[in-house]
């Protein structure tokens, strides 16, 4: 149930470019409530025990506060990543760097992927999106390297465009009797929403009012759900399956298309 996360300072956040249609760059920031929002999510994530690493934020890079995006680690082993936009390329050396120097073995990406926002781990299946960021090509990449089965989904609506925007891994064991995981179905294509029917037939389905506060890019330790305060339909359906919501004001982030989820990447030894 402790985790282990590597995360980002929001030193040099801005909005000064729109690559996702939360981004509008004519809408003023406020850099010292998004630290604020940040720092409290660090508190928030020590305070259920687990460890937080960071890793040191470079200066022109206003999107690397958004760790999820800076590698897939499972079982030590680390697929570095390659963004779909130039404005972030600089931001993958950096954190595979980071992993390198901690003794991780690393390999570098081929194909475009965008970390843990399009590769989320459901227990031994890693189920991974495409449709606007990460190249299918990238899941045969991880698939190959993890030694897990890779299921592609794909997603369609511009909104939720990576996978941890759209759907929330919430237990890491099948039969845990609750929901394994959320999502929204209209996120999908529809073949995408089959599979996800077929493989999570008691899923919970996100209701679009908190999708629109990108509820679903939550963090769950199994017991715990870390997500943004304003996702109260969500909050309430993992209350009755007995989750313990952790709410968590992330709205200055949410600006540049970002929610607790996409601050955080977690660092499976
Ligand atoms: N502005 C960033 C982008 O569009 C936000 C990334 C959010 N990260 C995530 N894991 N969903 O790339």
């Amino acid at each position: 149930m402790r985790r282990h996360f590597l995360m980002c300072r929001p030193t040099y956040f801005a909005v000064d470019y729109a690559i996702n249609p939360w981004m509008d760059p004519a809408e003023p920031v406020d850099v010292a409530r998004a630290i604020d929002q940040w720092t409290r999510l660090v508190k928030v994530y020590q305070d259920l025990g687990h460890d937080v690493d960071f890793i040191e934020p470079v200066p022109g890079l206003p999107d690397m506060v958004f760790a999820a995006n800076g590698a897939m680690v499972v079982d030590g082993t680390v697929l570095g990543v390659a963004f779909r936009f130039a404005e972030r390329a600089a931001e993958a050396p950096s954190y595979l760097e980071w992993f390198a120097r901690a003794g991780f073995a690393t390999q570098a990406a081929k194909a475009i992927n965008e970390g843990e926002g399009d590769f989320l781990l459901a227990g031994d299946t890693i189920l991974a999106g495409t449709g606007f960021r990460t190249d299918p090509a990238a899941h045969a990449e991880a698939q190959e390297l993890f030694g897990r089965p890779v299921i592609s989904l794909q997603l369609v609506d511009p909104r939720f465009y990576h996978l941890d925007t759209a759907l929330c891994v919430l237990h890491p064991t099948p039969g845990s009797g609750r929901s394994e995981i959320a999502y929204l179905p209209e996120a999908f294509s529809p073949g995408s929403r089959r599979v996800l029917e077929r493989l999570y037939p008691t899923a919970i389905k996100a209701t679009a009012r908190d999708a629109a506060v990108l509820g679903l890019n939550a963090v769950s330790d199994g017991e715990h759900v870390v997500l943004p305060v304003q996702a109260s339909d969500l909050a309430r359906r993992l209350a009755s399956e007995g989750y313990e919501p952790v709410p968590v004001d992330m709205s200055e982030l949410l600006r540049a298309g970002g929610g607790p989820k996409c601050c955080t990447l977690e660092v499976r030894q």
